[in-house]
């Protein structure tokens, strides 16, 4: 039964983690799966977190299933983070909301809901994106098209060569988009570029796709949003997708949402009950204790105020060492123009440096990052920038 199955090779991102675990090399800097690290470089749970566990633990009276949709507060406090309290679409009825394994699990049912009512639905994605979407996605059988983005020339966003490839997307084709801290660039759309996708959308017919993975560590909670409430609000339709792992620290918890935004109240209820019977059929129903503490958070003022500093220093730290990163290759003469990864946002930038040079410093200096030298900023610190960015600037 098994023996025409081949050897697959490790996965791009977590085949980073096991590799760099095996190394022995004192000096090893992991700059590979995008988590949040310490100056320590260890990835913490958040006091916000802690407590709400405890609490948790303390309260809960039950642990019985909780059904295939999840937890209704934790849809609804997720509702509201995502689309702010009044969001014209949540006061139409038109969000059908889902709480999912992880923000992976979030993409799957959508995309599988998205292939029961487009059969031959085509998604484009961004060239590059996060390497899990396209064998996420691909497995659905949604067919898969690429509209170009970084443009590594400027290290920004090719406006330009999107739009004119997204003409091309009809009705019933998804565009996915990054909500904020596009993954694995660090390059953003303005308020302007998504209010241009947004017209798009409307003329063309085509229904955006967001997956919101890193909501807080752009701009802010509310800033990060921007293309999402404004599409809920523009558009007959929207999926969302999104992520508690790296703003409420519980990656291994998994907990994350779908939100599908239809025409009126009865397509949102229908869709409501067929991502119910999606879930059904592959995991029955999600984890609870992960959204359970996430709700807590969201619902007691105390410690929403607490999450929110924690999610605050987390981005301000990461926004401080692209500013130390670029000095310190400037300081060792790097030969690169480096700025550019200040102007970038998130945990996420390209060295643009090539596959070459990336196995270099992983062979000679124990440096690992993704082949397409997509880095984790947060994995640099106080102890190690020193080594790395001389280690950088040696490769170039
Ligand atoms: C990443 O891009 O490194 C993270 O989203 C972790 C993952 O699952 O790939």
């Amino acid at each position: 039964m098994f023996e025409h199955l081949p050897q697959l090779p490790d996965d791009p991102i977590l085949g980073l983690m096991v590799a760099f675990h095996q190394d022995s090399n004192p000096n090893k800097i992991d700059l590979g799966v995008g988590v949040y690290k310490t100056e320590l470089g260890n990835t913490p749970v958040l006091e916000s977190v802690k407590q709400a566990e405890r609490d948790i633990l303390e309260l809960e009276q039950t642990k019985l299933y909780i059904g295939p949709a999840g937890a209704p507060e934790f849809t609804c406090a997720i509702q509201s983070l995502l689309l702010g309290d009044n969001h014209p679409a949540l006061t139409e009825n038109r969000v059908a909301t889902l709480q999912t394994p992880g923000g992976s699990g979030a993409l799957r049912v959508a995309a599988e809901l998205a292939k029961k009512g487009t059969p031959n639905a085509t998604i484009w994605v961004s060239d590059p994106t996060w390497g899990n979407h396209i064998p996420l996605l691909s497995d659905t059988g949604l067919q898969i098209k690429t509209y170009p983005y970084y443009d590594v020339a400027s290290h920004g966003v090719n406006f330009d060569g999107m739009m004119e490839t997204l003409n091309q997307a009809k009705t019933g084709d998804l565009v996915l988009l990054h909500g904020c801290c596009h993954n694995p660039s660090g390059a953003d759309l303005s308020q302007q570029q998504w209010q241009a996708v947004t017209q798009l959308a409307n003329e063309k017919g085509f229904t955006p796709f967001i997956d919101i993975a890193y909501q807080g560590f752009g701009e802010g909670i509310e800033e990060d949003a921007y293309g999402v409430r404004l599409m809920a609000e523009q558009l007959p339709e929207l999926l969302i997708a999104s992520s508690c792992s790296k703003n409420f620290g519980i990656y291994r918890e998994r907990v994350g949402s779908v939100l599908v935004i239809s025409k009126n109240a009865a397509q949102a209820q229908a869709c409501a009950s067929q991502l119910a019977r999606i879930v059904r059929g592959i995991y029955s129903m999600p984890p609870s204790h992960g959204a359970a503490v996430v709700t807590h958070i969201l619902q007691n003022d105390t410690l929403r105020q607490q999450w929110l500093g924690e999610l605050d220093t987390m981005r301000k730290r990461i926004f401080q060492l692209r500013g130390q990163l670029l000095e310190q290759l400037n300081a060792k003469g790097a030969s690169n123009d480096f700025s550019f990864i200040t102007q970038q946002s998130g945990m996420f930038s390209f060295l643009d440096i090539s596959p070459e040079q990336v196995q270099r410093l992983r062979d000679e200096f124990s440096i690992y990052m993704t082949s397409d030298s997509r880095i984790n900023v947060a994995g640099v610190n106080s102890h190690n920038i020193d080594y790395l960015s001389s280690a950088i600037v040696s490769v170039l």
